[in-house]
């Protein structure tokens, strides 16, 4: 038995209505991003690019990228949330290189062996590894390039502690730890190029400020338990109150994101 059409179906919605309020909080998601686009520039794709897919690409952050270093290609801007690429097309100049795909990573309607560039940064982490990357190994060319970045399982550590803390709910969602997704992708089909790990804070000046970020991107109410009752009075000022101890020099509070980026290669001898 599972539930996981469910459990899709919460977080397309979730991301749904965050879409309007995405980019005003989605400091840490353009860090990481950036972060991609220069393990990209390491792992260049040799061959000349036709089509590039950036799967789950929200509002549309990494498309601009794609548009820089291959603006020859047409760039595929798929999510299976219709008001992000709903941004994405309010947003952005009118691209006639571009287009729009409400679909989900997991089963891709796209013939097999017809990119030659697959970008993704975030939206993994909401899929089966396996099921995701099977699809993109479908989908890419012998020898085409997939850049990943994805979460790893200290993300929100200090979150997941601190409500451990207070009630026996699990607020925080389970991250895949990277010889998960490494697997994953080798059983698949792509070679490894270069596998990095590194933290980075979303930061604020109070735990309400972290956790109305993290609402406004659409990463909350999708943690693993599905009904749990709100946070008592007491039980709330007893977190924000350890959750003191994380206060930084600078007077911040952190959230730490354990980013996994991924530079891979689809095996097979290129056309
Ligand atoms: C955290 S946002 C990242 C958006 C963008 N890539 C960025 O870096 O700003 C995750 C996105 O992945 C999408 N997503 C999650 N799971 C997906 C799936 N199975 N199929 C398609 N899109 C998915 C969500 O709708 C959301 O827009």
């Amino acid at each position: 038995m599972t539930d996981r059409p469910h459990r899709k179906q919460q977080i397309r919605s979730a991301f749904d209505r965050a879409a309007a309020s995405y980019d005003a909080a989605a400091l840490v998601q353009r860090c990481i991003s950036d972060e991609l686009a220069r393990l990209a520039t390491r792992h260049p794709c040799h061959r000349q690019v036709e089509r590039a897919l950036d799967a789950g690409c929200g509002t549309g952050y990494g498309l601009q990228w794609l548009s820089d270093s291959m603006p020859q290609a047409l760039r595929i801007a798929l999510d299976f949330a219709p008001a992000m690429l709903a941004r994405v097309e309010s947003q952005a100049d009118p691209d006639p290189d571009r287009v729009a795909l409400c679909a989900d990573i997991e089963s891709l309607p796209l013939a097999g062996a017809s990119l030659d560039v697959a970008w993704s940064s975030l939206a993994l982490q909401w899929c089966d590894p396996a099921a995701a990357f099977i699809e993109l190994a479908r989908v890419l060319r012998p020898g085409a390039h997939a850049w990943i970045a994805t979460l790893g399982p200290r993300t929100l550590w200090e979150l997941r502690e601190g409500f451990s803390a207070v009630d026996d709910a699990d607020h925080v969602i389970h991250f895949h730890a990277p010889e998960h997704w490494i697997d994953a992708a080798r059983m698949s089909g792509f070679r490894v190029l270069e596998s990095d790990r590194r933290t980075i804070p979303a930061l604020a000046g109070t735990l309400r400020g972290l956790l109305r970020d993290i609402k406004a991107i659409g990463a909350h109410s999708v943690g693993p338990q599905r009904r749990r009752a709100p946070l008592g009075r007491a039980a709330w000022r007893r977190l924000e109150t350890d959750y003191e101890r994380h206060r930084r020099e600078d007077g911040l509070l952190p959230a730490t994101y354990d980013v996994i980026l991924l530079a891979l290669e689809k095996s097979g001898d290129p056309a």
